[in-house]
């Protein structure tokens, strides 16, 4: 009874109990109430209802195309359905538990308003392939709009990287000062996770777009369906190859929560850098007021609440590919019930990545970078070490003793806190005698980063450059 008051028009049918009118045929008593609320889906898969009626319209098209319907038939069935439709989007719909499911809700409607013809909707049907084609047409769709989404979110990062080519930071391993990058590098290493998220979608969707319609309930039909109709009708590639595959796998749902996974894993990542940065200690960058919160208590505060949460769904993610990859495990051929299951998180994990991707959209492009203060941050820790090493290698030094030198230099700066470019010659060359005036253009951060001058490489010109190629891709999707 609690769970029907979420849904329009259950309160008021007391009829839940009576048996139910598409299987009730053979059954001598009425289903448990309790029963028929555990087994009901209609309170979620309602959701489903547009892709419902659109496979729905095009089964019946192709009834009446091979001579199953005739075609006043299928067209009473399909203005009945149109007029559902309608209705269900204005919020003129009362879904019924009692119906369980959402597919049971519609042929019921059907049936209701157009009369016995709207019983032969279901011919060489089953619910088994229904619900497997609803469930894909619909993915499909969120699918084509979490691509825009993701596109927006790189464009956006990669015109902010191209901006930030210029902007020197330190470069981290294990979170200590490895050596200088500028802020566009770390950027673009971002877009390159979304782009392999990018294409791990696409994959995702080129598996998933084929019509299991016609499997019916597991072993095909006896009626002279034409599936690749059907499967036209709904834009797929093509027809299904098997049909009690058909009807029992849901690995395109738990391919799509791998992606999700990962992708909310790298949007994670990220988030852990944008809450450090932000913090007093990193002073890095700035976020927009608009994506941050206060607290009720320390009037100083401002919390990268966004990031924060974006790391938070992460957890929520992931979980819902465990529940998929569990739900599927060890289930016979074909259709079980258990499937049933796989609604819930697969809605939830697009809500998430759609929330997710929407707010780093907006987000990003806002980062203001303090550049002083990464500036300030490269140039403590020694972040030119290794430019040093290399330029006493170019003086003919083996690298691993070059290696040792530099760590004694770098010892002497520590005791004296000065950093290399802050030595004087006479220092320097106490180390080694190779160490020259020309020492210094390699010891500044510009110099440092200039020099990796590659491919893939830092370098202000590098970066600029991969930032068009990285747009480039974006813009032909
Ligand atoms: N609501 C069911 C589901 O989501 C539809 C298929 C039910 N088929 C059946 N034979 N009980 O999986």
């Amino acid at each position: 009874v609690v769970m029907s008051k979420s849904i329009k028009g259950l309160a008021d049918k007391p009829d839940n109990a009576k048996t139910n009118q598409a299987w009730g045929g053979r059954f001598n008593e009425p289903v448990d109430d309790f029963v028929a609320r555990f087994t009901a889906s209609v309170n979620f898969d309602q959701r489903l209802y547009q892709h419902d009626i659109q496979g729905s319209i095009a089964h019946a098209s192709m009834l009446a195309e091979v001579g199953v319907l005739s075609p006043t038939e299928a067209n009473e069935i399909v203005v009945g359905l149109r007029d559902i439709a309608r209705d269900i989007e204005s919020g003129n719909f009362d879904w019924s538990i009692a119906l369980e499911d959402v597919h049971m809700n519609i042929e019921a409607a059907l049936t209701e308003r157009i009369g016995s013809v709207g019983k032969k909707l279901h011919t060489g049907r089953s619910r088994n392939d229904q619900v497997a084609t609803d469930i894909r047409l619909w993915l499909r769709d969120e699918i084509d709009g979490i691509n825009a989404l993701l596109s927006a979110l790189q464009k956006g990062m990669i015109e902010l990287a191209s901006t930030e080519s210029n902007t020197i930071m330190p470069g981290f391993t294990h979170l200590q000062t490895a050596q200088p990058v500028t802020f566009g590098h770390h950027l673009l290493a971002w877009n390159e996770m979304l782009e392999r998220d990018f294409g791990r979608l696409q994959d995702c969707r080129k598996r998933l777009n084929q019509c299991p319609l016609g499997a019916a309930a597991l072993a095909g039909t006896s009626y002279p369906i034409d599936r690749e109709y059907t499967a036209a009708q709904l834009a797929f590639d093509k027809a299904t190859e098997n049909s009690l595959d058909s009807v029992s796998d849901r690995d395109f749902a738990i391919e799509f929560c791998a992606f999700a996974s990962i992708l909310l894993t790298h949007m994670s990542r990220m988030s852990e850098e944008l809450i450090l940065w932000t913090s007093a200690q990193f002073q890095f960058i700035e976020l927009p007021d608009r994506f941050c919160t206060g607290s009720s208590i320390m009037p100083q505060k401002k919390n990268p609440d966004v990031p924060e949460l974006v790391r938070g769904k992460t957890g929520r993610v992931n979980g819902h590919l465990i529940a998929l990859l569990t739900l599927m495990k060890s289930q016979p051929l074909a259709y079980n019930k258990d499937n049933q299951e796989d609604k819930e998180p697969l809605f939830d994990t697009v809500d998430t990545v759609r929330d997710c991707l929407r707010a780093f959209a907006d987000m990003v492009p806002a980062i203001q970078a303090n550049k002083a203060a990464m500036y300030e941050a490269a140039k403590r820790g020694f972040s030119t070490a290794t430019d040093l090493a290399d330029y006493l290698v170019g003086k003919g030094i083996a690298f691993r003793d070059a290696h040792e030198i530099v760590g004694k230099s770098v010892a002497y700066g520590i005791a004296e806190n000065k950093d290399l470019s802050d030595m004087t010659i006479g220092e320097l060359s106490a180390f080694s005698k190779l160490i020259k005036d020309d020492v210094f253009a390699v010891l500044t951060l510009e110099g440092s980063v200039a020099a990796r001058d590659h491919i893939g490489g830092t370098a202000p010109q590098q970066v600029k450059a991969a930032a068009q190629r990285a747009l480039k891709k974006v813009a032909n999707r």
